[in-house]
């Protein structure tokens, strides 16, 4: 698919480029990124590197999208926001935020972009601007990752449940929390997850 810019003015969302390799190593060595994702640790330059040159070109040269998110146009990234596909009606989001820039709604504006593309109907022949097409996004997250549940929660996923040893990290299963959002669903906030999540 053709690289795509999404921005509402207050988050711009771009490909990763080779020229934000540091910063991608910088932030993912922050231990709470290494415990609530499947990324190496310790991480390496080289793994960044990695991942923009080999995970984002194919990502994109096929249907699984990553965006860097900036909180300006052209400023250094402070996260990463990204679709893999998982059929050919659905993919599952994945994200992650600098600390020094939590809780003031970045990611949460991010992943609602992210959506509104991924369910938006594919061209040729529809309203631009065309999306992806898809009926489903999926969220999974580890238990107990109750910052990512928020995002998820208030973009408009509903939770679904809980699979055991439903995903792997560095070679160990984990549970994790399942939540999906259909093209058909609002985005705003969903009530009804389970408390304590
Ligand atoms: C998951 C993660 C991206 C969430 O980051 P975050 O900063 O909490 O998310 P947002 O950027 O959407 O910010 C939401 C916070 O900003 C607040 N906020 C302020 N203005 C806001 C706005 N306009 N819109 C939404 N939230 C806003 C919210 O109340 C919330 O704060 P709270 O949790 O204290 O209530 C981050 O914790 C992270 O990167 N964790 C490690 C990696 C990870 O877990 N990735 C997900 C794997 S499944």
């Amino acid at each position: 698919m053709r690289p795509q810019t999404l921005t509402d003015a207050t988050v711009w969302l771009d490909p990763p480029i080779p020229a934000d390799i540091d910063v991608i190593a910088e932030v993912c060595r922050d231990p709470s990124i290494g415990e609530w994702t499947s990324m190496p640790v310790p991480y390496r330059r080289a793994d960044a590197e990695e991942f923009v040159d080999g995970f984002v070109v194919s990502g994109w040269a096929g249907q699984s999208p990553t965006w860097a998110v900036r909180p300006a146009p052209a400023a250094p990234l402070v996260g990463m926001v990204g679709l893999i596909e998982s059929a050919e009606f659905s993919a599952e989001i994945g994200f992650w935020l600098a600390s020094s820039h939590r809780g003031r709604g970045l990611m949460s504006t991010a992943v609602q972009q992210v959506c509104a593309f991924a369910l938006r109907p594919a061209g040729p022949g529809v309203a631009a601007p065309a999306g992806m097409g898809l009926q489903r996004v999926e969220w999974r997250a580890f238990v107990g990752n109750h910052d990512s549940a928020a995002v998820a929660r208030r973009t408009g996923f509903r939770f679904e449940g809980t699979l055991r040893s439903g995903a792997v990290q560095r070679g160990t299963l984990r549970d994790c929390w399942i939540a999906g959002r259909l093209h058909s669903d609002p985005p705003g906030p969903v009530a009804d997850w389970p408390s304590g999540i």
